[in-house]
């Protein structure tokens, strides 16, 4: 699988919201990142779907949306309606993520299943199958710009042993701190999905840091 890049919006200029995602798209991004918090399932808001909607225009890129919602079941019609391509949810927040997922996957989205950096990495296992990403989380969830956790590189691993014993090709999304220098250890780990928020948006050749976090390995 070929490693895909995700810059994540949250750490782009706000205010200029069309000129940053032109530059990521410009620059290789693969799937636009976007973090969506609620300020319950985790300490902080981000935004969401009126911005989701306005920014649908500006760009071909693939929405990649993380909802870090409490609720995210009551959001999922709403935000393909704003035009995402995929929706990803939280292990923690689902009693049943089955039903989640497939309520993502009738409106011809794409559905990922979540955990947080100490939520054990078999919490997915039963949902294998019917995941279109898995994301590992690298950070706590609720804010840009923190310090990557090396101990996730494990789950990462485990899962996509998992995978291969079961002849299934899930990509497995890693997220949070995520940088050149830790870049090539997520690839090995088995990551092929790499969001990078300030890792990117806070390059000043935003180009050149997705390719660095791509890896010489996978550049034609
Ligand atoms: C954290 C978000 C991440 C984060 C990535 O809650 O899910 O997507 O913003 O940003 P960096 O790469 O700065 O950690
Ligand atoms: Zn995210």
């Amino acid at each position: 699988m070929t490693t895909q890049i995700a810059p994540s919006l949250l750490s782009a200029d706000f205010a200029n919201l069309e000129r940053d995602i032109r530059v990521v798209e410009k620059g290789g991004a693969d799937l636009l990142h976007l973090d969506v918090m609620d300020g319950h399932y985790v300490p902080n808001i981000s935004f969401g779907i009126p911005v989701v909607k306005s920014i649908r225009p500006c760009t071909r890129l693939k929405f990649d949306t993380h909802l870090m919602l409490a609720r995210p079941w009551e959001f999922v019609e709403p935000f393909k309606a704003a035009g995402s391509d995929s929706i990803t949810v939280h292990a923690e927040v689902c009693e049943d993520p089955g039903a989640v997922l497939r309520q993502i996957r009738s409106l011809d989205m794409e559905c990922g299943l979540c955990i947080n950096p100490s939520t054990p990495v078999e919490v997915l296992f039963p949902h294998l199958e019917e995941l279109d990403l898995a994301l590992i989380m690298s950070v706590e969830p609720g804010f840009g710009g923190q310090s990557f956790q090396p101990d996730v590189l494990p789950k990462v691993e485990t899962l996509a042993l998992q995978c291969l014993d079961r002849g299934l090709s899930v990509p497995i999304q890693i997220d949070g701190g995520v940088t050149p220098d830790n870049a090539a250890a997520c690839r090995r780990a088995g990551a092929t999905i790499l969001v990078a928020g300030s890792a990117v948006f806070g390059a000043a050749d935003r180009a050149a840091a997705i390719s660095a976090i791509r890896g010489a390995d996978t550049i034609a």
